[in-house]
């Protein structure tokens, strides 16, 4: 680490500039080709298959391998017996953790704590490179504000400013603040840009984007991991207003080289050069290697098109040297600012102690639960009161399925499920009864109902542990009805009868649509999939042993057909209000069109989300008072100073998140009815308060305007902090010109 942070120090940028050119001085077209080229490890004989090309200087990373000594074979070929000795990226999708898994993104979302998901990616970066690996694929910072889409799972949530805040810390813990060390995996910045958006959360389908929603909403995220010094971009699939993101020069080249200056690399996502003619972009190959070359894709993952197309681009005139001497010069930056061009990569770093990440991702997922209802304080169970419990569902001991989706190389052996830490850790306190009831979260199969009720008859609470496993989120696992699968809600149901307190705890890889469900739950946990340490984590929080503290990252719907719903969203010219709002049941037979309200809602869901993004509940009581801002009026450039008193007036020690909302009541375009502008974890004991302090600048007030251009605009403000986007004291000021 020493070493490497010695070498970054004399590493300016006017060094590396020169190191770039006398390396591509150096080069043939051919090699040049070869640092765009990313080939897979498939096979049992990676070694001897990628041999030949990695010396011939045709490749220039590989995705896949993680056999540490196939990694140092192929570093050593790339080194010693190829012309230039450029050493390889080597890449993986390390995106929620390694052999130990942390909950997933959407998950660590909930902690609302930057510094735990820096720590998470940190160790997540310390246990890949370990066997070689130097370049992860995450993080995954596209909005996503439609639950149907799996890759939700993988997301920050549906919130600009919360997403750039972790994403960020994500880059920073993978890239060690960029110290090139050998413990560090270069991010990358993914899927630039709107993936998030395909249409009816479809994966991979077009999305829709307006350039004023694709800048206020979707690009923040990405500047900030810009910021936060990301080395890598990587394009997203899918299309926008007709242009897929791998061909894209607006945002390959206008908004990412032009305006926000990037440095680094651009590697399209998987065979998506190749796709640019199956969406239909063009006719073939060569004319798509073109496409991507002349927008800024550096880098082909896997499609092989820009190997086989990229040297008679150039002889044919198409292409010019400087276009490919770009290019390569934006990998070759990245290969020296990771260190790899100046420590041995064959010497690969120890791997951390086991422990180190499974403390880690306990707090992870800690953090990551959120507490969505607790009737009559039924949480947290009391060890001392409880003779025995029944616990219950598909999801109570599945080592693997507990990791979530995106877990490549995640040990489930290391894995400690609910099951396993209720039993250990009640052990001669509290008498555990498990009926899992249904085979899996989609079974249809009944007949576990019966034994299950005779274990809820039998104990003083059920725990009922459902959700969904993690195949059914993730890439290319979209759902359109997001209601709990199969037969769980029949269950919970037959289960009520037992008259026990019933406690869910539902792991999902996103929000579930729970509006016929949640009224017969006593208490419900939202556990996303909490990764290895899923367990101990829930036992604590169940038994109050640690006091929940997370925040939802997104509005949970009612319903499917309300999706998508986001707390973010316009006020339109007829907003809904609980006066206009009338429901199917409720419409007079015989009514006419006039006599319902002519607002935006739903007739079977109305406007509002089951729960909205940054709800959860703890098991203490915090109170809001004294909300005071400095001043009621600034000038452009200036700030505004608002204070609030937090109190925690229950009896139980607690973690708040305390979050800060803006309105801009008008713009040159229409604004957000909310929009987040800053959030601080604050822990405190009973009876205690503080005063808790944010700062706002006019440039955090600053959005794309009609005219294209950015800042901010003078005008009224709303501001609220409080618990969550529903909720807080209010106050306003106003920006003077
Ligand atoms: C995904 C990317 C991922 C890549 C490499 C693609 O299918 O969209 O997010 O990084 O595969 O595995």
């Amino acid at each position: 680490m020493g070493k490497a942070r010695e070498i970054n120090a004399t590493q300016d940028k006017q060094t590396i500039e020169t190191r770039v050119r006398a390396l591509l001085e150096r080069m043939s077209l051919e090699e040049k080709v070869g640092q765009l080229n990313q080939v897979q490890a498939t096979g049992p004989n990676v070694v001897e298959d990628l041999a030949p090309a990695i010396r011939a200087g045709r490749v220039g990373s590989v995705i896949n391998v993680v056999d540490p000594e196939a990694v140092k074979a192929l570093q050593y070929i790339a080194i010693n017996e190829s012309e230039q000795g450029i050493p390889l990226l080597i890449c993986r999708d390390v995106i929620h953790g390694y052999k130990t898994v942390a909950p997933l993104p959407i998950g660590q979302a909930a902690s609302w704590n930057p510094d735990l998901v820096r720590d998470c990616a940190r160790i997540a970066a310390e246990e890949a490179s370990a066997d070689g690996i130097n370049w992860t694929f995450a993080p995954m910072i596209d909005i996503a504000r439609d639950p149907r889409w799996g890759r939700i799972a993988e997301s920050l949530g549906e919130d600009p400013y919360l997403t750039g805040v972790l994403g960020a810390a994500m880059v920073d813990g993978f890239q060690n603040s960029a110290n090139g060390g050998a413990d560090t995996l270069v991010a990358c910045a993914k899927h630039f840009a709107g993936y998030g958006a395909s249409e009816a959360g479809r994966d991979y389908n077009t999305t829709n984007i307006p350039e004023n929603e694709l800048r206020n909403v979707y690009l923040p995220p990405f500047h900030a991991a810009l910021k936060a010094g990301v080395e890598t971009f990587m394009t997203s699939f899918s299309d926008i207003d007709g242009i897929p993101a791998t061909a894209s020069d607006f945002l390959l080249d206008q908004v990412l080289r032009r305006e926000w200056s990037f440095d680094g690399a651009v590697v399209s996502d998987w065979d998506a050069i190749h796709q640019l003619v199956i969406h239909g972009l063009c006719e073939n190959d060569i004319e798509a290697s073109y496409l991507a070359a002349q927008a800024g894709v550096e880098i082909d993952m896997i499609s092989s098109a820009y190997e086989r197309h990229l040297p008679e681009l150039v002889e044919q005139g198409r292409l010019s040297m400087d276009r490919i001497d770009t290019l390569v010069g934006n990998v070759l930056r990245v290969k020296i600012r990771a260190g790899l061009m100046d420590r041995d990569v064959m010497a690969l770093p120890e791997e951390p102690a086991r422990m180190k990440g499974l403390n880690l991702v306990r707090e992870a997922a800690q953090q990551s639960l959120v507490l969505l209802k607790n009737e009559r304080a039924t949480l947290p169970l009391d060890v001392e009161t409880l003779k025995r419990v029944a616990v219950v569902g598909p999801l109570a001991h599945e080592p693997a399925e507990q990791l979530g989706t995106w877990v490549f190389d995640g040990d489930a052996e290391r894995s400690v499920t609910p099951l396993m830490a209720l039993e250990s850790m009640l052990a001669g306190q509290v008498e555990v009864e498990h009926v899992r009831a249904l085979e899996t979260t989609r079974s249809k199969d009944r007949s576990g109902f019966e034994p299950a009720m005779h274990a809820a008859q039998a104990a003083d609470a059920v725990l009922l542990f459902l959700g969904e496993e993690a195949i059914l989120s993730g890439e290319a696992h979209c759902r359109a009805d997001i209601s709990l699968p199969g037969v769980q809600a029949e269950l919970v149901r037959h289960l009520r009868a037992a008259g026990k307190p019933v406690i869910g705890v539902l792991m999902a890889g996103r929000p579930l649509a729970l509006g016929s469900i949640i009224d017969q739950f006593d208490a419900l946990i939202y556990a996303w999939h909490p990764g290895t340490m899923a367990g101990p984590a829930i036992v604590d929080v169940l038994f109050g042993r640690a006091s929940p503290s997370g925040k939802l990252p997104v509005s949970f719907p009612v319903m499917s057909g309300q999706v998508p719903i986001y707390y973010a969203h316009k006020q339109t010219g007829r907003p809904a209000s609980p006066e206009t709002v009338i429901h199917i049941d409720d419409i007079p037979s015989g009514a006419t069109q006039t006599s319902l309200g002519m607002t935006t809602f739903h007739l079977d869901a109305g406007y509002k989300p089951l729960f909205p993004f940054g709800f959860g509940l703890s098991y203490t009581h915090f109170d809001y008072s004294d909300l005071t801002l400095d001043k009621a009026q600034i000038l452009m450039g200036e700030r505004v100073r608002a204070e609030v008193t937090l109190q925690n007036s229950g009896d139980r020690s607690g973690t708040e998140i305390v979050q800060l909302y803006i309105r801009d009541r008008f713009g040159s375009v229409t604004r957000p009815v909310r929009e987040l502008k800053g959030f601080q974890r604050v822990s405190l004991e009973p009876g205690e308060s503080q005063r808790i302090a944010f700062e706002l600048s006019t440039d955090d007030l600053a959005f794309y305007r009609r005219d294209g251009s950015f800042g901010a605009e003078v005008g009224d403000f709303d501001l609220w902090i409080g618990p969550s986007s529903t909720d807080g004291l209010h106050a306003s000021f106003r920006i003077n010109a």
